[in-house]
């Protein structure tokens, strides 16, 4: 069944991602470098995020307009103290259809060995961990906090113990880290965990984008396939941001998500909520519509419902097919949101 919500492309409301804290105890170099995310950055004051109370009854509106996934994205997710009381809360509303809604998260994985039996007692159904290289020294450069590769792999590890398995792996593939892809190619053949590389995004203003630094998806699959034939697979479903191809030895899959060389705009059906409650269209958008106030108004579901409604309704946003021409010289000419506070 569908509510019939479509906004001015005629693209439905499927998936809500919801960033539970502005947060990281990651520096990356491409979403929170340490020039800008210092010492005294100011990150979100507590009554500023929303609560799980608030967060669970945007869900639960959300998914009676026609959504039926949601993931929980940061900063880091991990670090929102009693996040699988959020996840066990949200694990008991329903879609439209009557099943439970699928609820995956977005981890930098540094916590998951002692998170990842009470994400899954809390009925979290996926995860996605974000590794960029296996090289422990460049790992440790990338995320810039000195943390080893080695305790992620072992959070990976720990949520394969528990049931959380399959998972994926992102990696963002840069110019300057194509010597990664082949490594976590073989390193994550045949162990089931499904790796998506990712082509660098212009997300966020801090962190220097140019054009030049993309490394299109097709050369990606191109140097693995030299070594170990791949075929393409048929998408899951409409929407998928993610392009699949198989090993055709049969040692699994792999994807390649080509938000530059390839955008998925026409199948958008994503929502975002930013850690202190606002609603962004797009991971572009400009601006975003302030829920938290209404919320906190006193606003009735179907005021909540009304608001939401019109939001998607008004939607026009495709940036990733309109980016080529918003470019100069390969650089953005707008500011945009950073991926840290709006959750990838
Ligand atoms: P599942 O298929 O449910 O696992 O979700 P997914 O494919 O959306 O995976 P995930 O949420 O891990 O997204 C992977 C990455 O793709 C994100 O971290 C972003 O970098 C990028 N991405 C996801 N959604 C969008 C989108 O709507 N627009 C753009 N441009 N990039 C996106
Ligand atoms: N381009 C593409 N992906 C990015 N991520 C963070 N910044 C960028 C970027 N500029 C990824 C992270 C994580 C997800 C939340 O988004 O590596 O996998
Ligand atoms: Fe943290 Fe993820 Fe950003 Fe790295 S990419 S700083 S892990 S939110
Ligand atoms: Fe959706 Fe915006 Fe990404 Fe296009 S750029 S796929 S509209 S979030």
């Amino acid at each position: 069944p569908s509510t019939g919500l479509v906004d001015q492309r005629q693209r439905a409301l499927r998936d809500l991602r919801i960033s539970v804290t502005d947060r990281c105890n990651f520096r990356c170099v491409y979403c929170m470098p340490k020039e800008i995310f210092g010492r005294d950055y100011q990150f979100m004051e507590r009554e500023e995020l929303l609560s799980f109370e608030e967060i669970t009854r945007v869900a639960r509106i959300a998914l009676d307009l026609g959504v039926t996934k949601l993931r929980l994205t940061g900063g880091e997710p991990l670090l929102r103290r009693g996040i699988e009381d959020l996840i066990h809360e949200l694990a008991q509303l329903r879609t439209l259809e009557g099943k439970k809604p699928d609820i995956a998260l977005t981890t930098n994985g540094s916590a998951l060995r002692i998170k990842a039996q009470a994400l899954k007692d809390a009925v979290l159904d996926r995860i996605t961990v974000s590794v960029d290289s296996l090289d422990d020294a460049k790992f440790q450069a990338m995320n810039d906090v000195r943390f080893p590769v080695a305790r992620v792999l072992d959070g990976i590890a720990a949520a394969q113990e528990v049931g959380l398995g399959p998972i994926k792996i992102n990696t963002v593939v840069k110019r300057e880290t194509v010597d990664e892809i082949l490594p976590l190619a073989e390193h994550f053949r045949g162990t089931g965990h499904i790796l998506r590389f990712i082509e660098y995004m212009d997300v966020g203003a801090s962190n220097g984008w140019i054009l030049d630094e993309v490394v299109p998806s097709a050369e990606v699959v191109g140097l693995i396939s030299k070594v170990h034939p791949l075929r393409p697979l048929e998408p899951n479903s409409v929407g998928e941001t993610v392009q699949r191809w198989e090993y055709v030895d049969g040692q699994g899959e792999i994807g390649v998500i080509s938000s530059v060389t390839r955008a998925f705009c026409s199948t958008c059906t994503r929502a975002r909520i930013s850690a202190e409650g606002k609603v962004y269209n797009c991971l572009f958008a400009e601006q975003g519509f302030d829920l938290r106030a209404l919320l906190r108004s006193g606003a009735s579901d179907l005021e909540v419902t009304s608001a939401l409604t019109g939001v998607w309704q008004r939607r026009d946003d495709r940036y990733s097919e309109l980016r080529a021409g918003l470019l100069d010289h390969g650089k953005p000419t707008r500011k945009h949101i950073e991926m840290s506070y709006i959750g990838g």
